[in-house]
Order: structure tokens, then C-alpha cells, then sequence
């Protein structure tokens, strides 16, 4: 009998927390398949992956390289080293003519370090928080294992899928919301929200005591028209950009937030015990980075040139209906007129083609299976042969 009870406790300890329980990235396996394809000797296009191809710029190497000769690697405060903190301060006024105080910016482990730091000192277990479908899907598993409830809200093509405020107010209307998150450029469409509708959101979801989250990690990366950031519009707003994109230092894991005044002393506080502080050697680089703005300028010259042979280049080969690509490195392409799987398709185009891009039911519960994103963060060259193999392959 005693045995049996030390063998049911042995069981249970075997066995993850059901918060634990989010869905994989279905990336992942397109990745594994485009591996096996390689190991085989076969040459993929890799267009899945959402992560720049060129390196960090050189600035924030040296830097890097400086600190590990200088001086031991300690830890820094919880809010982040102040000399990057200033600088980030700095890159609002030059980017954006906007004032932000430099006590309100927080530097985190990446934005993924700011969702969590950012939900756990604006909401409590059982909140509703909105996010957009399409979306980047760990924006509704980081609140899931938070114990917070990710109200989704479908976008369309008539508002460049961008949240409108009636949309908000409308899902606000049936239960209540607590926050919004969107981010802009979009991951995975690449579309991004005006001034107008990101200041009416804004005001929507504030009116209605909605706390507002930007995501603004494709920040620098905007092709249709210059990004807003909602730090200009709003004090109350949480604010969350990253070092990962714009300055291609995705592993280097630093990002930060503009954080509304009453959140600062919970955040360093949630900040000092979860994670002491952000890696020092990434914070001395990441404020070299705003040194090697040149450097990234050329990158983003790269973007624009591969998102000109895919506008130009997909139709031609068969795939005519895509979102409007207006930034970050995505576009989101409609493949309907092919399947009403785009796992299989993605999966075939792989094999078939040596062509990877991402089936759109990891960001798209709803109607991903008839999307697929195509990330355009590596050569001209990789863009024209992409084009080229799609253009055999569906004719
Ligand atoms: C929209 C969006 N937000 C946040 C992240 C997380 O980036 P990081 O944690 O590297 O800053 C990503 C990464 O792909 C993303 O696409």
C-alpha cells in the first residue's frame, strides 16, 4: 500500500505543470526537414527564419572585445547600465524627436525578457490581454504560462491588418480587457499601423482603462512610411524594442523598455529577482551599436532591394496575393489558391524546391493554414534564386 503511494508521488513528479504545456514553434520542423535537406548535400533558400543574416555591427564587437580585456564582468544594476540607458534616451530624441526620460528605460534579456517583466507588473493570473491574429505567437504563450488569458482579435486586409479601436472596444465589450499588445512593423505580415490608427488605438484602449503594449522590435525597419512609437503618444503606454533585428544581434540577447513612471520601481524590483541583471558584455555592445548605425543602414539598403525582387518576383511566379509588405523583413503571402494546407505546402516547397518559409499556423490559429511567411533577411542573391525555384516549381 506504502509503495504504491511512493510510486503515484514518483509518477506526479515526472510530469510538467500544465502552464508549462505551450505550443511548439512549427518553424522548428520546417527547420529540421531544410537540415536534413542540407545534410544530404541539397542547397536550401532559407527564408523561415526571422532573424538577420549580416553580423552585429562592428562597433559593438570592439566594444565587446575592449570589455573582456578591460575589466572582470560583473553585474549590473537590475534597470541596466546607465551610460546605455542615456544613449537609448538619446536615440528617441534623434529618431523620433521625442522626449524620454532616461529613469523610465529599462534594459532587458531581449524583448522575450521584456514580455515577461512588462506582463507580470501590468497584469494578475486570469487578466484578458488582446493580441492580433495573425501575431507572433509567443506574445499569447508568454501570458498562457503566466496564467493570463490571450483574447485573440482577428485583423483583415481593409486596415492593413492593424487593431482598430472599434475592434478593441468591441472584444473590451463582451468581457473585459486589461491590456492590448500589437506590434508595428508586424510579425508575420510586415504590415505597420499609421499615426492616425495607432493614436486612436491608443486612445481607444486608455479611455477604456486598457493598458497599451507596443512592440516596436522592426522599429528602424520601415520601408512604406516612418514607424510611430507609442512613446510619443502615450505615458502610460509600455514601450518594447529589441537589439535583435535593426542591429542583427539576435544572440546577444539585449533589448529594453520605455516603461510608464509606476511601473519602473515593480519592474526593477521583478527584474533584481528574476534575473539580477541583463548580461553586462551585451549592454557594453549594445551601446557601441548605436555607434555602427551606418553599418545598419547598408543592411537595411539590402532589405529594400530583396523586398523589391519578391514584390516584382512573386507574382510572376504564381504567387499574386500577399499582404502589404510596409516593414520588418516578412511577407505574408496568401496561398489558397494552391491548398488549404499550408503545412503541406511549405512542407512540398521544401522538398521539392529547397525553398524554406514558414506555414502561417504558427501565427494564425484561424486562417494560417492558408498563409505562408517569407522572410527576406539574406542576400539579393538567395531573393532572385528563391523567385527563380518558386517559379519552376508551382509552373
Ligand atoms: C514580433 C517579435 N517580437 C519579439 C521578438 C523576440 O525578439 P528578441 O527576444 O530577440 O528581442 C521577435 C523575434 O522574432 C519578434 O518577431
Amino acid at each position: 500500500m506504502r509503495d504504491a503511494t511512493v510510486r503515484d508521488h514518483l509518477e506526479l513528479l515526472k510530469a510538467a505543470s500544465a502552464r508549462s504545456d505551450v505550443p511548439p514553434f512549427m518553424v522548428m520542423d520546417v527547420m529540421a526537414a531544410a537540415e536534413r535537406i542540407e545534410a544530404a548535400g541539397g542547397h536550401v533558400i532559407h527564408m523561415e527564419v526571422g532573424q538577420p543574416a549580416a553580423p552585429a555591427p562592428k562597433t559593438a564587437i570592439a566594444a565587446a572585445r575592449r570589455a573582456l580585456d578591460a575589466a572582470r564582468i560583473d553585474y549590473t544594476s537590475a534597470l541596466g547600465v546607465l551610460s546605455l540607458r542615456e544613449r537609448i534616451a538619446r536615440h528617441y530624441r534623434e529618431a523620433y524627436a521625442c522626449d524620454v526620460d532616461v529613469g523610465r528605460i529599462v534594459v532587458t534579456t531581449g524583448s522575450s525578457g521584456a514580455f515577461i517583466l512588462g506582463f507580470l507588473a501590468m497584469f494578475a493570473p486570469g487578466d484578458r490581454v488582446a493580441v492580433t491574429v495573425p501575431g507572433y505567437p509567443p506574445y499569447r504563450h508568454i501570458l498562457t504560462a503566466l496564467g493570463c488569458e490571450p483574447v485573440l482579435i482577428e485583423t483583415s486586409g481593409d486596415t492593413r491588418h492593424a487593431l482598430t479601436g472599434e475592434a478593441l472596444l468591441a472584444a473590451h465589450r463582451k468581457a473585459p480587457l486589461k491590456g492590448v499588445l500589437v506590434g508595428s512593423p508586424a510579425n508575420p505580415t510586415g504590415t505597420m499601423m499609421s499615426r492616425d490608427t495607432l493614436t486612436g488605438l491608443i486612445a481607444a484602449a486608455e479611455g477604456a482603462g486598457i493598458r497599451f503594449i507596443s512592440d516596436e522590435i522592426y522599429h528602424g525597419l520601415d520601408y512604406a512610411f516612418p514607424a510611430v512609437t507609442a512613446a510619443e503618444l502615450s505615458p502610460y503606454a509600455l514601450v518594447i524594442n529589441s537589439f535583435s533585428k535593426y542591429f542583427c544581434m539576435t544572440g546577444w540577447r539585449v533589448g529594453w523598455m520605455v516603461v510608464p513612471e509606476a511601473l519602473v520601481r515593480p519592474i526593477e524590483r521583478l527584474q533584481q529577482n528574476l534575473a539580477i541583471s541583463v548580461p553586462t558584455l551585451s549592454q557594453l555592445a549594445a551601446e557601441a551599436a548605436f555607434d555602427g548605425r551606418q553599418e545598419m543602414e547598408a543592411v537595411k539598403r539590402g532589405y529594400v532591394e530583396n523586398r523589391r525582387i519578391l514584390i516584382e518576383g512573386l507574382p510572376r511566379a504564381g504567387l499574386t496575393k500577399f499582404l502589404p509588405a510596409d516593414g520588418a523583413f516578412y511577407l505574408y503571402a496568401d496561398v489558397s489558391d494552391f491548398t488549404a494546407d499550408s503545412y503541406a505546402f511549405a512542407k512540398t516547397m521544401l522538398e521539392e524546391a529547397h525553398v524554406a518559409a514558414t506555414p502561417g499556423i504558427d501565427f494564425d490559429p484561424i486562417h494560417g493554414r492558408n498563409f505562408i511567411r517569407f522572410s527576406y533577411a539574406r542576400s539579393a542573391d538567395d531573393m532572385r534564386e528563391a523567385v527563380a525555384r518558386i517559379a519552376c516549381w508551382l509552373g
